[in-house]
């Protein structure tokens, strides 16, 4: 194997290639050019060019929100927006991401609200100056109906907003667009948290399991984890006992923590 290819292995999701044989294309991070592999994330390309994550980077799999990107291709006016860790790059696509967008929180105490319009209108009067533009359903990199959820809570249509903004990962690119500066994903969380509270049965697993913690039933089994070396909590990782998919009243063989 010759040097160059020694030196200048990369990571293609979980495959390995070489370079050799896989087409660079150019793109352009915060404007300046470079070249990477075509077949490559967009964060994994901006690894590739160099730069290291402090910011804009989280779970790489599509579920913390850490980071959103906004892209446009060279001659095309349009402007989109992704997931850095979702998004495989184009040819002269122009890049930058977002490590952080400002969105101010109400402060509440969700046992003195209630699963309303007022509560809404109290906590985020902002919503009524939606102008139904739809920029933030274009803007979101989870194909969520933002608009719909912003208008149902506006509604006091609680539940539907809950479901709605379910898979919401507070990105902010919604909030980012909108001419009404309405703080979506906060508004989304209040929601789901009024409907989670007011709206759907309690779970009656839930109380016995939070007794149990208080009573620091866990606590010897997480110090041994703590304690414990990687080879160690490698194995327990491999050899623990997986409940079966298709299964309604599976119990584990070591119950000492049910
Ligand atoms: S971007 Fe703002 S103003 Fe436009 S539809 Fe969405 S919430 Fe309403
Ligand atoms: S609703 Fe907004 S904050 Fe949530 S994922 Fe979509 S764009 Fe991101
Ligand atoms: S790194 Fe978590 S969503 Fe992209």
């Amino acid at each position: 194997m010759s040097e160059a290819k020694k030196e200048i292995r990369v990571a293609t999701g979980d495959r390995a290639i070489l370079p050799e044989g896989t087409k660079l294309v150019p793109i352009f991070i915060m404007g300046k050019q470079y070249r990477v592999p075509e077949t490559m994330t967009i964060q994994k390309a901006v690894e590739y060019a160099g730069y290291q994550f402090i910011r804009s980077c989280g779970c790489r799999g599509g579920i913390c929100g850490a980071c959103p990107t906004v892209y446009r291709i060279a001659g095309d006016y349009h402007l989109h927006f992704c997931l850095a860790c979702q998004t495989v790059v184009q040819a002269d696509m122009y890049l930058t991401q977002l490590p952080f967008f400002p969105a101010n929180r109400a402060a509440y105490d969700i046992e003195k609200v209630d699963a309303s319009a007022e509560t809404i209108m109290k906590l985020y009067p902002e919503v009524m100056k939606c102008v139904a533009c739809n920029t933030c359903t274009k803007a979101c990199p989870m194909e969520i109906e933002v608009m719909e959820y912003v208008n149902a809570a506006m509604r006091g249509d609680i539940a539907k907003a809950a479901r709605l903004s379910f898979d919401c990962i507070q990105c902010g690119l919604c909030s980012s667009r909108c001419p009404a500066q309405i703080q979506h994903f906060h508004l989304a969380q209040l929601c789901r948290r009024l409907h989670a509270k007011y709206q759907v049965p309690a779970a009656q697993h839930l109380k016995p399991r939070v007794a149990d913690i208080n009573a620091g039933k866990f606590v010897n089994m997480l110090k041994e984890l703590v304690a414990g070396d990687e080879d160690g909590l490698r194995k327990l990782y491999v050899d623990r006992e997986m409940e079966p998919q298709e299964s309604s009243d599976w119990q584990p063989q070591d119950k000492n923590f049910l």
